[in-house]
């Protein structure tokens, strides 16, 4: 074991590779269907959406699939991403545990979604696409669609959620910094947005109907645009593995591997890109780390929610996947400051969740907050909110290890840093902030809205 705190690689050590968990899925992986027929999609309905290149990555079970060079070239201007050990916080929680984290935070636009953003670019300008559209949330994610864009001179359109787009306008600005044209949805530029305005005007809008009106943009512009997906989808989980191919290297220049392995979940990206290397160590290499997926207690996909088909967006216009489901229908807590918001998750995560090869947990807003705050007072970082779902949980492992006395490694993913998040951190230390723990009753009523699938 090294007695050092930074484990840093140099670009040489970039990964050429990406790792495809399809390849070493203990179970087969479910079809995507049809958003109206429910039957099988084709190649032809989805490569309205997206570039061939990125359809058969989505199904590929290729184990690993090069990394195109100007792709590399461009990860070179924040990767490799250095790998830390927590010496400060394992202090202050008096722990024998060693804690790791992966600082995805480093990247231009402060998350790890820029190591999609920009493959995704690559094949679609590689394919002669002029502009894509896309989604976003709070914006990280369309952040990281803006840059690359910029890199590869396309247009981009994001539809990013009312709510965020009046309360949190600097992501809005870097996006247009990028060159995007960003709209507050509900918008009526498309039909799914109209139908929620025509109900509600006042609609703060919700990540499920951004993804509805990113993709009608996409499919009625009779192929002049095409859609970009931020999380969820096989392909962009699978360009984030070079967070974990990455860690698993700097783990061996720590010496030392770990019990256990720690990811926040919205869609699931994040969490598979570092988590994946892992778990194929333990499906295929007889390692045994714990592999552990986070959520919000307010949003809990994987912990409260179904494993069963549903449509991926509000609007029932992108395709039907088998994944834990809250229901399509489903809208946060306006309470909810923590980010993963999604009503499913990644059908690969949800898969192995259900088959027992990740434990998924779902934290408490204050504890999150209360996480991040003691992180950022031992480490100097201050973390995404979302990033702070794993920290939550990696300093209560650390805790059980006390309280055990055992030493365990943990190692965790630290997603992106939250210096356009301190609102939320105000709101917290104002006291304004309430846990809220989704009812079991409203995932029952959800259920009512899923699509009838016969096998
Ligand atoms: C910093 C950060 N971490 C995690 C997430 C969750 O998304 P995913 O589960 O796709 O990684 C987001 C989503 O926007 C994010 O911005």
């Amino acid at each position: 074991m090294s007695d050092r705190t930074q484990f840093l690689l140099d670009e040489t050590q970039i990964p050429r590779a990406w790792y495809n968990i399809n390849a070493d899925l203990p179970v087969p992986p479910q079809p995507v269907l049809h958003p109206g027929t429910l039957q099988p999609v084709t190649p032809d309905f989805l490569s309205v959406l997206m570039p061939m290149s990125l359809i058969q990555q989505e199904v590929s079970t290729e184990r690993y699939i090069e990394i195109p060079e100007p792709v590399r070239d461009i990860y070179r201007l924040w990767r490799p991403t250095p790998m830390r050990r927590a010496v400060r916080l394992e202090r202050l929680l008096d722990t024998p545990a060693h804690i790791y984290y992966k600082y995805e935070g480093v990247s231009p636009v402060g998350s790890h979604k820029p190591n999609t953003a920009v493959a995704q670019a690559f094949y679609n300008k590689q394919a002669g696409t002029k502009a894509l559209v896309t989604e976003t949330g709070a914006g990280q994610w369309g952040t990281a669609m803006a840059m690359a864009c910029s890199f590869f001179d396309m247009g981009l359109e994001v539809f990013m959620v009312k709510v965020s787009h009046t309360q949190k306008p600097y992501r809005r600005i870097v996006m247009e910094h990028f060159g995007a044209k960003v709209y507050a949805s509900p918008t009526n530029l498309t039909q799914s947005g109209r139908a929620v305005l025509e109900k509600d005007p006042d609609s703060p809008g919700s990540l499920g109907l951004t993804l509805s009106e990113a993709v009608e943009t996409a499919a009625v512009s009779g192929g002049a645009k095409k859609y970009a997906a931020g999380s969820v989808l096989g392909h962009v989980l699978m360009h984030q593995t070079v967070i974990g191919l990455e860690a698993l290297q700097q783990m061996e220049m720590a010496g030392e591997y770990p019990d256990v392995v720690i990811g926040c979940a919205g869609g699931g990206s994040n969490f598979a890109g570092f988590a994946y290397p892992f778990v194929h160590q333990n499906l295929t290499a007889g390692k045994r780390a714990r592999i552990i997926a986070v959520e919000p207690a307010s949003c809990p996909t994987m912990t409260k929610g179904t494993y069963a088909f549903d449509w991926a967006d509000l609007a029932g216009a992108a395709p039907i996947v088998k994944m834990h489901t809250l229901g399509h229908s489903f809208v946060p807590p306006e309470i909810h400051a923590g980010g993963l918001r999604y009503h499913g998750m990644a059908p690969s995560v949800s898969a192995l969740v259900d088959h027992g090869d990740v434990e998924a947990r779902a934290v408490k807003q204050l504890e999150t907050f209360a996480a991040a705050v003691q992180f950022s007072k031992a480490e100097g970082i201050i973390p995404a909110p979302e990033s702070a779902h794993a920290i939550r949980v990696a300093i209560d492992e650390a805790l059980q290890a006390k309280q055990a006395g055992q030493k365990k490694v943990i190692a965790f993913n630290l997603s992106g840093h939250g210096h356009f998040d301190m609102m939320a951190y105000q709101a917290y230390q104002r006291g304004e902030l309430k846990d809220y723990e989704y009812p079991a009753e409203k995932v029952r009523e959800a259920l009512s809205t899923l699509p009838q699938i016969t096998p």
